[in-house]
């Protein structure tokens, strides 16, 4: 019998008889491709934008503040730390997603690489991060849009969660149900409009940082790592230091595979690819770095870590409250596209495990007359209303991050499995030095795992545990493969 690593051929379309080797061959995918090519027109500065659109969202204009609270000045090595680590995931999958042209991303490479219970695990992994980073990213938003929902007489209960002594965050529910609802409609982001949103989003992170540089203090600096480096629990169980912050942290740079999934529209994707997704992570991290120092140098940590909307905070105690609801207007405006391409990104990873039998075609059905699975992007809409309207950023983004560190696992381990098992085969996209890279991708996710509080890391498994009992019930007779075994 074969094993996963054997690289030994199996029976047609790549399979094997047992479903721990179940798994796809790269070939049966390329020969079921329909062969249509999509145009060459993007080039690096292209993939830049589409990066930094979809990375920039809730993670800078909200958590940096419960990051500083959680590392103090240390929270610039967090982002420093998060943004390395991601880059090397980027990486990984720049070079699957040329390899393996089919959607489905770490799912569908890890059904290539090693095996259909891993896919599912993955694919599982990927569902409940996309639904949580919905969620994530309206409570941020509904953090920088209080203010207008106040001025239109909301009560104070109907603002905040039960875990901030409010009854429901009205305005996460209205915005998870507004952007599903848009969806369902067919609505897709276009790219102008993802540019002109991209420059909203970096002109009000550079208008803050030039309004902060003036009230620059050195002096709040010290102590740089008041509550240590790795993460360890502080008086109350809650696991403080720069580590944590990074495994929180970390939420602000996914997004990025937006860039690795349009390899086939590159004009020159060994060029573009790199400076794209280098680029687009270094942009990113360098502005967040720049944000997260003037944000310590104009407020101290332990001041504005207190906030849901740190930014607007500091703007405010600055004495510049005009551009302080700029800034939140712009953060209202441009957070939404994250969620719409989460969302959007969520229906795809549902549409591919679906029709890999994984889970039932009538939940990835097509609206005939939108063209979209309107079942599905519904019901995630309700999720991310029901998790963002009840629970807190913090939980919310750190079960994210569980579930796409356990993806970028998977991705690292695929490319590692694929160079060894299947060596000749020609990479459009090579990764840089793959075995520190990929390794580098491994490594890291697992110490930004270890560094997720522990109820995090059991909810995690929970979460598994549910989905085991999902495969074994349906996906374990009914995927495609399993079908194809029995004739
Ligand atoms: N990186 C995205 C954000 O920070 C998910 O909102």
């Amino acid at each position: 019998m074969p094993g996963p690593w054997s690289g030994q051929k199996t029976k047609s379309e790549g399979m094997t008889l047992s479903f721990w080797t179940r798994r796809k061959s790269i070939d049966a995918i390329v020969a079921g491709h329909d062969g249509h090519q999509l145009k060459k027109t993007l080039s690096w500065p292209h993939l830049v934008a589409l990066g930094v659109g979809a990375i920039v969202g809730t993670g800078i204009y909200t958590l940096t503040g419960i990051g500083a609270g959680l590392a103090g000045p240390g929270v610039i090595l967090s982002f420093l730390i998060a943004g390395a680590v991601c880059a090397c995931a980027a990486l990984c999958y720049a070079e699957l997603s040329t390899m393996i042209p089919a959607s489905g991303s770490a799912y569908t490479y890890s059904y290539v690489a090693m095996g259909e219970p891993v896919a599912w695990f993955v694919g599982w992994s990927l569902i409940l991060e996309y639904t949580l980073v919905c969620a994530a990213v309206a409570v941020g938003w509904s953090a920088h849009a209080t203010g207008l929902f106040r001025m239109i007489g909301t009560p104070e209960a109907l603002l905040a969660g039960p875990h901030m002594g409010g009854l429901v965050n009205l305005p996460a529910v209205i915005i998870s149900f507004a952007v599903a609802g848009l969806l369902a409609l067919g609505t897709r982001e276009s790219a102008t409009v993802n540019m002109v949103l991209v420059a909203v989003k970096i002109i009000a992170l550079l208008v803050f940082v030039v309004l902060c540089i003036p009230a620059f203090d050195a002096s709040h600096f010290t102590p740089f790592m008041p509550q240590g480096f790795a993460a360890t629990p502080d008086a109350n169980g809650i696991k403080v230091g720069v580590m944590a912050a990074a495994s929180l942290i970390f939420f602000a740079f996914y997004g990025f595979d937006a860039v690795s999934t349009a390899a086939e529209e590159t004009k020159n994707p060994k060029r573009d690819l790199t400076i794209g997704i280098v680029g687009s992570m270094a942009v990113c991290t360098l502005i967040y770095m720049v944000v997260a120092a003037v944000s310590i140098g104009a407020s101290r940590t332990e001041v504005f870590s207190k906030s849901e909307a740190p930014l607007v905070f500091i703007l405010e105690s600055l004495s510049h409250p005009k551009v302080a609801q700029l800034v939140a207007l712009a953060a209202v405006i441009a957070l939404p596209t994250v969620i719409l391409a989460f969302m959007y990104g969520q229906s795809r990873i549902f549409f591919v495990m679906a029709r890999d039998g994984l889970l039932p075609k009538s939940l990835a059905k097509v609206n005939a007359k939108t063209g979209t699975p309107v079942l599905m992007t519904l019901l995630t809409g309700a999720l991310s209303a029901l998790i963002s309207g009840w629970l807190s950023l913090k939980d919310i983004a750190e079960l994210a991050n569980a579930g796409t560190l356990a993806a970028f696992i998977a991705v690292g381990l695929s490319v590692i499995i694929l160079r060894v098992r299947d060596p000749g085969r020609p990479r459009v996209f090579s990764t840089p030095v793959w075995p520190v890279v990929a390794s580098g991708a491994i490594l890291g996710c697992l110490y930004l795992f270890s560094s997720l509080p522990t109820t995090t890391q059991l909810y995690f498994l929970y979460a598994h545990c549910l989905g085991a009992v999902v495969y074994v019930a349906f996906g374990l007779h009914n995927s495609a493969l399993a079908r194809a075994e029995r004739t």
